[in-house]
């Protein structure tokens, strides 16, 4: 395990921090070390509580302690937090940003040459264990970095690397995603209520349908197409169901929005860097 032995702190201590402390101690790190500062006490305290972590009020002490940390504050704060903390980084350690829309470049300013910077792009259900993230490299970046943040990550979900280019990509589609599969939950519990169900049996049917296909794809292997394949038999009732899908625009509709969605990113990226 590339973790073994090295102390992880998290420099704010909100929910995803809490989310990654969380399944970092479930994958078996122990919480003597894994670190967490946060400018509320009260935060420090919970933390310090329920997980068995240990807090620091200063983020210079949580920097100095950490052989990795993780920058998980809004991105709004980071400029603040990097020109409190940069000049304390060396190159023994590795810089984790989860701050959405902050890249590499602009974070290496902060820092003497030539300390590692990942950037990783997670996404709620981190929360539960069961995240998407990607993450990309900068400038000094090496494998063991990218294997720190790898297990990092996998530790509360999925992880894969993509080029930097990619993470306003990445945030359309995973970062955002969440938000389009609750749509289309609440509709197809809708839609259950419509033909007669009630609507806690058409919710929890809808949820559990979304989990298992997914689970299908990503355990199978199987190309989701032929796992459609598999549900629709001649003049079945699946084949009915797709066919007003596809009247409906349903593949174009989700293109669109992850299109948006990645052109919203790009937009206010720009206003961050
Ligand atoms: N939540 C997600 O699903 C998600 C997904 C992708 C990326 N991210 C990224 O993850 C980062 C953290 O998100 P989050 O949802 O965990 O946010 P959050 O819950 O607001 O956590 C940030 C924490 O940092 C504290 N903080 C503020 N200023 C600080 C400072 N100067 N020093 C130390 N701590 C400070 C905040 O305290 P106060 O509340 O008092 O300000 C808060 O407890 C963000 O950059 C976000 O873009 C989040």
């Amino acid at each position: 395990m590339p973790l073994t032995g090295l102390a992880i702190g998290c420099l704010g201590g909100g929910a995803m921090a809490q989310a990654l402390l969380t399944g970092l101690i479930k994958s078996g790190i122990q919480a003597r070390n894994l670190y967490v500062s946060d400018t509320r006490h009260e935060r420090l305290d919970y933390l310090s509580r329920e997980l068995g972590v240990n807090g620091r009020e200063s983020n210079r002490d949580l920097v100095r302690e950490s052989d990795v940390v993780i920058l998980a504050v809004k991105p709004q704060v980071v400029e603040e937090v990097l020109k409190e903390t940069g000049d304390l980084f060396q190159p023994r350690q590795t810089l984790i940003s989860i701050a959405a829309g902050i890249t590499t470049r602009f974070i290496e300013k902060f820092l003497p040459e030539p300390v590692p910077v990942i950037r990783v792009m997670p996404n709620t259900p981190c929360l539960l264990g069961c995240g998407a993230s990607a993450l990309c490299s900068g400038t000094n970046a090496g494998d063991r970095d990218r294997e720190r943040a790898r297990a990092i990550f996998s530790a509360v979900g999925r992880a894969v690397e993509v080029p930097e280019g990619l993470m306003d990509a990445v945030t359309g589609l995973s970062g955002s995603g969440p938000a389009y599969m609750y749509v289309i939950l609440e509709a197809l519990a809708d839609a259950g209520v419509r033909v007669g169900l009630p609507r806690d049996v058409a919710l929890l049917l809808s949820a559990q349908t979304m989990l298992g296909a997914a689970r299908m794809v990503l355990e199978t292997s199987e190309h989701p197409g032929r796992l459609k394949n598999m549900v629709t038999t001649p003049g079945g009732t699946a084949i009915a169901g797709v066919y007003a899908l596809e009247e409906g625009g349903l593949r174009v509709t989700l293109m669109r929005a992850v299109e948006e969605a990645t052109r919203r990113s790009r937009e206010l990226s720009g206003g961050l860097k």
